[in-house]
């Protein structure tokens, strides 16, 4: 076919001849529809391939386009002196995507947390991202923190938590980030939170639910319930539930709740399909840490799409995201097997350099002024 269309001998039955009353014509953008003058309609599909088109590249040497009064366009060839109707590029079209094209994902696996964040200006925003002291937190704290947003850092020890804002002042001496005591293994330490943060009158914008942990020993929390349950899910469910009124009041807010994809590995309904509360926080007996925390990470999702339908009407959306997996954090730190298995991993698993996007040591594009001065010059409330 190729050939014959090169000699110039090409099959006149060929599927992009036009039936006859049908003729080929071109928008202003360039695209080919289709006009049927026997029946006076329009396409965009070839009427025999069902193939759509556009034409390619600039219009030859002398030549124009224009439109007519009945907004059709038409071309003036200026060197011969004539116009016409047809484009002269229609020997030159190429073939348009029949599939949709979808909104270009912008982002994927590799993209860093700075490239996500480039050239926002979060200043205003007032985000708290749980156990932001070490790992995917406290990367996620530092590049927003770097972008502006006042972060506050809620962790289960102030001291590593004060520890991990002065190593985010040390990136930006004007950084705005604050530790507060936040131990999701308590829920009256959660509810003091809470309170204490609804004390300072902020409003919120972002709230991440981020603290996590996995593959411990069974033990109970100080509310009896199994603990990796406590700490990944329920904490952080009475969290919501607590600070949902200033979410609102905050709104466009949004809560992100870090998830994991190792959620599919497990199941928390009895054989008849229903929730099986025994499975949520099980006795010693039947505990097994791996599933455990699969679990709680099936709750996060199911708790964060539940949370979406209710608030996004309010302003408020919710969605759970998978970080990577096996990434070289603290997570592993429970049992030596798993840092072993960390270990041998992470040469092929996302770093924690390329979850953030610039080496902790270079402050990139941020300006070095002035050394900080004062104990709390960057906290939230100052
Ligand atoms: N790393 C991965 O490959 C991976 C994969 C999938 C999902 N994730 C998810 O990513 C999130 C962050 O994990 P990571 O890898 O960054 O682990 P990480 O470095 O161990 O960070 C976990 C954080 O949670 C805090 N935490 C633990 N128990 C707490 C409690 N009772 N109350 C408050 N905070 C508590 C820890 O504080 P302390 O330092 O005081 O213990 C720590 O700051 C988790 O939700 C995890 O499930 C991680």
């Amino acid at each position: 076919m190729a050939a014959l269309k090169y000699a110039g001998l090409e099959d006149t039955d060929s599927e992009e001849e036009l039936p006859p009353g049908w003729e080929e014509r071109t928008t202003k953008d360039g695209w080919v529809y289709y006009a049927n003058h026997l029946e006076e309609k329009t396409q965009w599909e070839h009427p025999k391939s069902g193939k759509r088109k556009r034409v390619a590249g600039d219009l030859p040497y002398g030549w124009e386009q224009e439109t007519d009064e009945n907004g059709q366009v038409y071309f003036v060839d200026h060197i011969n002196k004539r116009t016409t109707y047809l484009d002269p590029r229609l020997a030159f079209t190429v073939e348009d995507n029949p599939v949709k094209p979808t909104t270009r994902q912008k982002y994927d696996g590799n993209s860093t947390a700075m490239e996500i964040l480039q050239g926002r200006d979060l200043s205003g925003k007032v985000v708290i991202i749980t156990g932001a002291n070490s790992g995917i937190g406290f990367e996620t704290a530092k590049s927003l923190a770097l972008h502006g947003a006042c972060v506050i850092l809620a962790c289960r020890s102030l001291a590593r938590g004060e520890d991990a804002v002065q190593r985010i002042l040390g990136e930006w001496h004007k950084a705005k980030v604050e530790a507060m005591t936040l131990d999701l293994a308590s829920l009256q330490s959660v509810q003091h939170f809470a309170e204490e943060f609804k004390s300072k009158n902020l409003p919120l914008h972002i709230l991440i639910c981020n603290a996590a942990v996995f593959g411990v020993p069974w033990s109970l929390t100080e509310d009896g319930l199994e603990s990796t349950f406590q700490v990944n899910h329920l904490g952080h469910f009475y969290l919501v539930q607590l600070l949902e009124d200033v979410l609102r009041q905050s709104s466009p807010a949004r809560v992100v709740v870090v998830s994991s994809e190792s959620h599919r590995f497990t199941e928390i309904n009895d054989s008849s399909g229903k929730l099986d509360f025994s499975l949520l926080s099980p006795s010693k007996k039947e505990y097994w840490a791996m599933l455990a925390y699969n679990r709680s990470k099936l709750c996060n999702i199911l708790f964060s799409n539940e949370l979406n339908r209710r608030l996004s009407a309010h302003g408020v959306t919710s969605n759970a995201v998978h970080p990577g997996n096996m990434i070289y954090s603290s997570i592993h730190r429970s049992w030596w097997v798993y840092t072993l298995l960390f270990t041998l991993a992470r040469p092929f698993t996302k770093s924690m350099t390329e979850c953030r996007g610039v080496p902790s040591s270079d402050p990139g594009h941020y300006k070095q002024g002035e050394k900080m001065t004062g104990t709390n010059a960057s906290c939230c409330t100052g």
